[in-house]
């Protein structure tokens, strides 16, 4: 199959594209970040420039676009609302509806943070109150998507793991930091149930497989702490948890507000797949591995730059 996989040069992005390209033909649309790597198709292109969309999805003829282009960073998202809107709601729609009438078939990925996090516990039935500029514009960015190309998989996620520029997770925050021996601040009223991008990545490919429809909570099946995280992760590659001091978000002085409760319910999916998604150990054990492994290095000597 020939597959289009936009933000190739992103956390999820970058792996979704590594693994799809063992069995199909993958093109990685990255824009600034170029990369060197021999795995798939890469193509630069900015995708808010008139024209692009159409020009890529004739060019490519792909079966199946992945749609991982966003502006994900919340405070970025605060700083530039407009910038926000034109990559995680127009872009979308753009999209969305060239997919629909060239007859391929569309996964989007959006986000655990369209809710407001105040109460958790999340299905896709509950009506989501965003709270920041970026969970607006994602969500606006799903509502487009369903609208133009009703047969779309929206897969709302959140996830960590090993990145091009090694910076990019909570995950390579805390191991970048623990391993160097630095204090770090761990939030322990900010919940979520992270998947590794890894386990994420076999699952969106399953998902396709599936030729699902529809809008769904792509989850770990296990909810935690970002603190709590860090604890785990601590553990897992044998650093000094102690390092990580318990902080309320509250006090962190960032601008974008945070969702606090953003645990989220993957029954849905987790019916369909015919087994739970995968668990924070699981996760963390595989994110070791990779590390045993030379994955993180593999990502950065795929970098352009310093
Ligand atoms: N990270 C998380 O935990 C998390 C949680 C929930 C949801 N999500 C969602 O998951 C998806 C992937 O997130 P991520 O963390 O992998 O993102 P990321 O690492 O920030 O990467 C963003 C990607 O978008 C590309 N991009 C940005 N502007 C572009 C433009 N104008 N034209 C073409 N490409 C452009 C970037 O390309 P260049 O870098 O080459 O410019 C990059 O490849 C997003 O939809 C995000 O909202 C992420």
């Amino acid at each position: 199959m020939r597959i289009l996989i936009t933000g190739a040069s992103g956390l999820l992005g970058l792996n979704l594209a590594l693994e799809i390209a063992r069995r199909h033909t993958v093109f990685g649309i990255v824009n600034q970040h170029m990369l060197k790597t021999d795995a798939f198709r890469v193509i630069q292109a900015d995708l808010l420039a008139p024209g692009v969309v159409e020009r890529l999805l004739d060019e490519v003829q792909p079966e199946w676009v992945i749609h991982c282009a966003a502006l994900a960073n919340l405070e970025a998202c605060e700083a530039d609302p407009f910038q926000a809107q034109q990559l995680n709601t127009d872009l979308p729609r753009i999209l969305a509806s060239h997919v629909a009438r060239s007859g391929a078939r569309l996964l989007h990925v959006s986000t655990d943070a369209v809710f407001d996090g105040l109460r958790g516990n999340y299905s896709e039935e509950d009506i989501p109150t965003p709270a920041s500029v970026y969970s607006r514009t994602k969500l606006a960015g799903e509502r487009a998507v369903a609208e133009a190309d009703p047969s779309a998989i929206i897969a709302r996620v959140v996830f960590y793991g090993w990145s091009l520029d090694g910076r990019r997770s909570l995950a390579e925050f805390f191991f970048n930091h623990l391993s160097q021996g630095h204090t770090v601040m761990g939030f322990t009223d900010v919940f979520f149930c992270p998947l590794l991008v890894n386990d994420l990545v076999d699952i969106l490919i399953s998902m396709l497989k599936m030729q699902l429809s529809g809008l769904f909570h792509v989850v770990s099946s296990e909810c935690l702490s970002k603190y709590a995280f860090g604890i785990r992760l601590a553990e897992r590659f044998n650093l000094d948890g102690h390092l990580i001091k318990p902080i309320s978000v509250n006090q962190a002085g960032l601008k974008a507000t945070r969702s606090l409760n953003l645990t989220l319910r993957s029954d849905k999916l987790a019916r369909v797949l015919g087994q739970p998604l995968p668990s924070i150990s699981t996760g963390l054990d595989r994110f070791y591995t990779l590390y045993q492994q030379g994955y993180p290095q593999k990502l950065l000597s795929m970098s352009l730059q310093e």
